[in-house]
């Protein structure tokens, strides 16, 4: 059954794919007059050019996944109406049910709260309050069906906590907290056109060959097959957008696309039950918050904008920069600048009246510091062939080492 389920929803995804592309060029005016537009920072002229397209792909993944929501279950003979009661049989998996209810609930809640943020243009703090609220419906199906919060321990840890050990609140904080930093990341790693959905084709395609390598061994057949019923109408919904937002843009896809993007991978990360190999998948990512947490907590000057300087001239693409005083930096401020500067990780420039340029601490930036300065296309490239990179370090580190550190199939 679940290859037809799965033939199936491929299926609904081509005809999501072909709808997609068809409809971005014709909401064009549309999202223009709505005033849902951006200035193309890193272009001679800086067009306007339609944002938050996001909630365009979210809809038709939403429609795409609420035609398939039957699909997996009214064809199983487990799950077929009893002629005698007229109720459902005691085999029906009302918990897988609920859950694919509840999954599609928070990623729709997300999409409603990306698009809120576009439209009100959110600070900050809320940015991070936002996926909590999302992932809210997805916790408490999670509390009410299995309320199960014991991990599997690495084997060095086995002697001190057992085989397995309950972490109770801790293991809800941890999803909460995925879904915060999913969403999230992939919206800083952004500012270049093509980056925000590329790198999420780059991840639903690591999460799609990890779905599929399980599979055909046998591992929790169940948990990789709920995975793919939404990477797949995502994959195909994304690569329509792609076809719009690479270089050069003709449509932005907004915070919208970025929340919806984080939201499906942590959804599939919770009920899928492999979070930590997702989190393999957003090593750039990661690497990229933590580069940039001095700027975001505010030890260092954050400005509005992160993303590089465009030098009309040349059509290349300069790292952008952020200006202070060392002695008006506190002491933490102090620490992780010099840390940076030691390891030469930021570029160091010294005026002579006492201040100090650095370039903004992101991944962006970084790859300009380090290759100076490109094209805004080779710069997308160049972030998206990293990605795919660590996509194979990820599956090297899951594979032989996760058989090293685990015994047992985690
Ligand atoms: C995040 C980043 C910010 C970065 C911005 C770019 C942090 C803390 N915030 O903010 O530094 O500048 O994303 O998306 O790291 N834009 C382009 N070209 C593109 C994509 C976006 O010029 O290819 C510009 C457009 O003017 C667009 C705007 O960025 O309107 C979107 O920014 P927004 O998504 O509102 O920024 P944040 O997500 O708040
Ligand atoms: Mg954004």
């Amino acid at each position: 059954m679940s290859t037809t389920a799965i033939a199936i929803i491929s299926s609904i995804s081509v005809g999501a794919y072909l709808m997609t592309v068809r409809m971005i060029p014709r909401l064009r005016e549309m999202f223009m007059k709505a005033n849902l537009c951006g200035r193309d920072l890193c272009k001679k002229d800086k067009p306007q050019v339609p944002e938050s397209y996001g909630v365009i792909i979210g809809c038709v993944f939403l429609i795409s996944m609420f035609l398939f929501i039957p699909i997996p279950f009214a064809f199983d003979k487990d799950a077929a109406t009893d002629a005698v009661t007229g109720g459902k049989p005691a085999t029906f998996p009302h918990d897988k049910f609920v859950e694919l209810i509840a999954a599609l609930l928070s990623i729709c809640c997300m999409i409603f709260l990306g698009f809120a943020d576009d439209v009100l243009d959110l600070r900050w703090r809320h940015k991070l309050l936002l996926p909590t609220i999302a992932t809210l419906p997805l916790l408490m199906v999670y509390f009410v069906n299995y309320n199960s919060t014991t991990v599997m321990m690495p084997n060095f840890a086995r002697g001190l906590f057992g085989t397995s050990v309950n972490i109770g609140i801790l293991y809800y904080i941890f999803m909460g907290s995925l879904a915060v930093f999913c969403t999230n990341a992939i919206n800083i790693l952004a500012g270049i056109n093509g980056l925000e959905v590329g790198q999420s084709i780059i991840i639903a395609g690591s999460v799609l060959a990890f779905n599929l390598i399980e599979l055909s061994l046998g591992h929790q057949v169940e948990s990789h097959q709920f995975s793919l019923y939404f990477m797949i109408p995502f994959f195909a919904t994304s690569l329509a957008l792609w076809k719009f937002n690479r270089y050069p843009s003709q449509v932005f896809v907004g915070d919208t696309y970025c929340y919806f993007a984080g939201m499906s991978f942590a959804v599939v990360g919770i009920l899928g039950h492999f979070s930590k190999t997702l989190l393999l998948f957003f090593i750039p990512q990661i690497l990229n918050f933590l580069y940039s947490t001095p700027q975001l907590f505010h030890f260092v000057p954050c400005p509005r904008h992160r993303l590089p300087k465009y030098d009309a001239k040349t059509d290349l693409l300069h790292i952008s920069t952020t200006e202070f005083r060392i002695n008006e930096l506190g002491s933490l401020g102090r620490l992780m600048v010099k840390v940076l500067r030691t390891f030469r990780l930021i570029s160091w420039q010294e005026l002579p009246d006492g201040r100090v340029i650095t370039n903004n601490f992101t991944l962006i930036n970084f790859v300009l510091v380090i290759f100076g300065p490109v094209h805004e296309r080779i710069a997308t490239q160049m972030l998206m062939s990293f990605q795919l990179m660590c996509t194979l370090v990820a599956l090297f580190i899951r594979y032989p080492l996760a058989n090293y550190f685990y015994t047992v199939e985690t």
